[in-house]
């Protein structure tokens, strides 16, 4: 089958991705030109829409950006960049401020913003909205907002193919555009990557369907330095589900004293670190791994019954009644939990202004790897990212002008497809070989297993152009795989988020070390 590529769009601005830094960069560069969001589902369907436990900001008098700062770098595991860490918490509060006056509602109590606690935050300093539905309330108010302001476009079922670049510069991406059902060439001086990760690649994630890590794939094809991939969160608390499907459990149910147990009904987490339940993620996640394990489990469980039951509904009214759905009730029954794949730490690399190694490509959010989160994010620093350097990439094309289009045109051509891929087995396949051999616990032998299936997948599929949005999914999805098995077995320690067991300790030499991907080298290098 042969399709055309009819349609050519010209913006000043393409921002590939509609969670928390594709909108708000978007609004600001309204200011600035014209604007396109593509985003490859709804706008309800993005990593932040599904946020619950908040955005941290130093907004309460007993807090510093010095302390936000202490917790960022100590979580981070010594790998954080420091000066991307200190623009972070010291420019976090006036972004979420701008929030606030856009008209993002968080929940007040007598009067004063109502700050949760997470783990590894010595300070409450986490707003939230509507009990537990932080993200749902900010997605709302932001698609309000660009959506109002005229020369911002949003155009849903929009999904990214590939990234154009010519002489080194972002000159347009090429999409299929499922409304029409054609495909799209938008041309524009400016290209800003908001895709979001990639915790579909895990048979366990607690993000939604859409994170297959498009925007890193397309950003690897197109030369740009990827970095850091190894580095994978996993989230403590999802509900266990033994078909994969995880809703998360907030860690804000732990910061509001929510107790783990084995399958004994024994608490567990005091013998694993001192801040028991509010220990960093990777420490709690691995305690419930072992602990599981001692009784051939997967899950282990999380006790709330012991708290007020009426402060417990008003707090966690979104899990309190997804969980009543599922036949548990939070307030007299234990939740069953599972670890499972939250955050993709690394990601496309870019400057403090969110540029990216290709000049006018810019990457903002989960899919860019400013070095804010070192090995191991700390809780609630993920929204803030977005707003922070999606500020800073407004700023930086501000101070320096807009610049015009490369004149390239891929109007006219035509392009091979494959309407029918039936990958659906493929992906699942992926999916449970990334949890079980690139999760939680790796190990060289496996990741080379991993990795020779991986490759060898990737090489059936790789020269197949795809229609539908599956195909490239899949295609993205397993290099998405690759990147991060590759990561992985270069980095022969033990660090945050990525855990050897042939490796168990932190080693020093690999302090200041990442994996990198570039054009020169596709398969990974240190430096
Ligand atoms: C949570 O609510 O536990 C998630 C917060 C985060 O991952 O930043």
């Amino acid at each position: 089958m042969t399709a055309h590529i009819d349609d050519k769009i010209e913006t000043d601005f393409l921002v590939v991705g509609s969670g928390i830094a594709g909108l708000y960069t978007a609004l600001k560069l309204g200011r600035l030109g014209e604007v396109q969001i593509i985003t490859k589902n709804s706008v309800e369907e993005s990593s932040t829409q599904y946020a619950q436990g908040g955005i941290a900001a130093v907004l309460d008098k007993g807090d510093s950006w010095e302390l936000h700062m202490k917790d960022t770098l100590q979580a981070g595991a010594d790998f954080c960049n420091e000066d991307a860490v200190r623009v972070l918490v010291k420019e976090g509060p006036d972004r979420v401020n701008e929030l606030i006056e856009l008209g993002t509602q968080f929940d007040f109590i007598e009067g004063e913003l109502d700050l949760a606690r997470e783990g590894a935050h010595s300070r409450r300093r986490v707003l939230h909205a509507r009990g537990d539905a932080t993200g749902e309330e900010i997605r709302e108010s932001l698609t309000a907002a660009a959506t109002n302001r005229e020369n911002v476009e949003l155009n849903e079922r929009t999904f990214l193919i590939d990234i154009y670049v010519e002489d080194d510069r972002f000159a347009g991406a090429l999409c299929c555009d499922h409304n029409k059902d054609n495909i799209v060439f938008y041309r524009a001086p400016y290209g800003i990557l908001a895709s979001g990760g990639c915790g579909m690649a895990y048979k366990n994630t607690t993000n939604p369907d859409v994170t297959t890590g498009d925007g890193v794939a397309a950003a690897y094809r197109c030369g740009a330095e990827i970095v850091d991939m190894e580095f994978i969160q996993f989230h403590p608390t999802a509900l266990y589900d033994p078909e994969g499907v995880s809703f998360l459990i907030s860690e804000t149910v732990r910061g509001e004293g929510g107790l783990l147990r084995n399958e004994e009904g024994e608490r567990f987490m005091e013998k694993y670190h001192e801040e028991s339940e509010l220990a960093p993620r990777d420490v709690v996640a691995r305690a419930i791994i072992a602990e599981g394990k001692k009784f051939d489990k997967e899950n282990v469980w999380l006790d709330v019954t012991h708290l007020d039951k009426k402060y417990i509904k008003g707090r966690f009214p979104n899990i309190y009644t997804t969980l009543k759905k599922k036949g548990i009730d939070m307030t007299v029954d234990t939740i069953p939990v599972v670890p499972s794949a939250h955050y993709m730490i690394g990601g496309v690399k870019t400057d403090l202004d969110g540029r990216t190694s290709i000049r006018n490509l810019f990457a903002c959010g989960e899919v860019a790897c400013t070095g804010v989160h070192g090995a191991n994010r700390l809780a609630s620093n993920s929204l803030l990212e977005g707003l922070v350097f999606g500020h800073r990439i407004f700023e930086s094309i501000r101070k320096d002008g807009l610049r015009s289009s490369v004149k390239v045109d891929h109007t006219g051509s035509e392009q091979d497809i494959c309407d029918d891929p039936c990958l659906w087995g493929l992906k699942q396949e992926l999916r449970s070989s990334m949890m079980d051999k690139a999760g939680i616990i790796r190990e060289k032998d496996e990741l080379i297993e991993v990795i020779g299936w991986l490759e060898k997948e990737m090489k059936k599929i790789k020269n197949i152009s795809f229609f539908n949005t599956e195909g490239h999914e899949i295609k993205n999805m397993l290099r998405v795989g690759i990147l991060i098995c590759r990561s992985a077995l270069i980095r022969e320690e033990s660090r945050g988020a990525h855990f050897r067991i042939d490796h168990p300790d932190k080693k020093h030499g690999w302090d200041n070390k990442h994996v990198l991907f570039d054009k020169e080298n596709p398969q990974g290098y240190v430096k």
